[in-house]
């Protein structure tokens, strides 16, 4: 079935006619400060099941529940532990996401059969503007099909979800570029599932302890090993084009390629090197050691390689610390863990 799409500008007209979908059940995309993302209220089960549909996500990944002040999180968690508190206070409205005790106002398919559910307070104006608009709290994934590239213009959610949903706010480019970072306070230990422009290190500071890295970050999982994020365990962010990750020098990494110009490839390169690797087409994903750069541009420049028609891509290697492990994390998905050391 297709339903027609509306893309209209995030003003007051855009917001007023979000809200009043949301509080009818539909579901509508949106701007945050990450990623944009596809939201229904988080207490209207039906509603929440129509985003599965739409992004065709298996239904063991749950979503994450978007707030715009504390005031609303009961009911939605069922305890805001400490832990939670001192993040909030230092990272909220934001990019981070705590996951929380659940509590009995959130729709079952939020949560996928978890007792948990991860709480976001966005930075976003649309995004502020619509949640205190419909009085809603909203789960919201990303807003791309499921397995690719999250969307960070209102086109690329055209591209993926026109004829799926009745609305799309175009508020602009989004300005951190990859989705929050999601933080665990359920158990023992603090642990990082997902990293994010807010890093380890800043949550680590926050908290005044160590914060556990949760395997399926840096590296595949181990066959038979539980991802403790479901959304961790699934093909992710991929482009049509078989990416390789080159862990090396500029000098090693243009070495290879020519050595493999056979392939006919192109790069996935850091800013100011496509020049210097003609005549293969390049795709620059923003400067190298800033990972805050390529965060903003990643997403954009995989897509953009499909839109090239590139079948075989080279990607240079981003730091695997700071703000970069949040790039490195999508990357290699996006490579399907393929990264060869130079
Ligand atoms: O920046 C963002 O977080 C964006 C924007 C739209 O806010 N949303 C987003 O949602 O990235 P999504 O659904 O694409 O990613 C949610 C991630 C998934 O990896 C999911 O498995 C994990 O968070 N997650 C959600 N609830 C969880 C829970 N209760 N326990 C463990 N992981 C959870
Ligand atoms: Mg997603």
């Amino acid at each position: 079935m297709s339903i027609e799409t509306l893309l209209c500008p995030a003003d007051e007209a855009g917001v007023a006619r979000a809200a009043a979908l949301l509080r009818q059940g539909e579901i509508i995309a949106l701007p945050t400060e990450t990623v944009y993302g596809i939201a229904a209220d988080a207490r209207n089960g039906s509603a929440v099941k129509k985003i599965f549909a739409a992004k065709g996500r298996p239904q063991d990944n749950p979503l994450i529940v978007h707030i715009d002040d504390i005031n609303m999180l009961p009911g939605l968690v069922s305890e805001f532990p400490e832990r939670a508190q001192l993040l909030a206070a230092a990272f909220w409205p934001g990019p981070l996401t705590i996951i929380m005790p659940r509590g009995p106002e959130v729709a079952d398919e939020c949560c996928a059969g978890l007792d948990t559910v991860g709480i976001r307070m966005p930075s976003h104006p649309v995004v502020r503007q619509v949640i205190e608009a419909s009085g809603c709290a909203f789960a919201a994934p990303s807003a791309n099909l499921s397995g690719k590239p999250s969307p960070t213009t209102a086109q690329d959610v055209w591209t993926d979800m026109q004829g799926r949903l009745p609305l799309i706010l175009d508020g602009g480019p989004c300005a951190v570029g990859v989705e929050s970072t999601v933080v665990s306070v359920v158990g023992e230990k603090p642990v990082l599932f997902r990293p994010g422009y807010i890093t380890l290190e800043d949550l680590e500071r926050a908290l005044g302890e160590e914060v556990e890295l949760s395997p399926a970050i840096l590296e595949k999982l181990a066959e038979g090993e539980v991802a403790r994020s479901p959304g961790m365990k699934y093909k992710h962010y991929a482009p049509k084009a078989d990416i390789t990750i080159l862990d090396g020098t500029f000098e090693q990494f243009k070495a290879y390629v020519e050595a493999h110009a056979g392939q006919d490839p192109a790069c996935l390169c850091f800013t100011g090197e496509g020049a210097k690797l003609a005549p293969f087409p390049c795709v620059e994903y923003g400067r190298e050691g800033d990972g805050a750069d390529q965060s903003k541009h990643i997403f954009r420049s995989l897509r953009a390689l499909d839109e090239q028609g590139d079948r075989v891509v080279y990607a240079r290697c981003p730091r695997k610390d700071g703000v970069s492990m949040a790039v490195y994390n999508r990357l290699i998905r996006a490579a399907a863990f393929r990264v060869v050391a130079l």
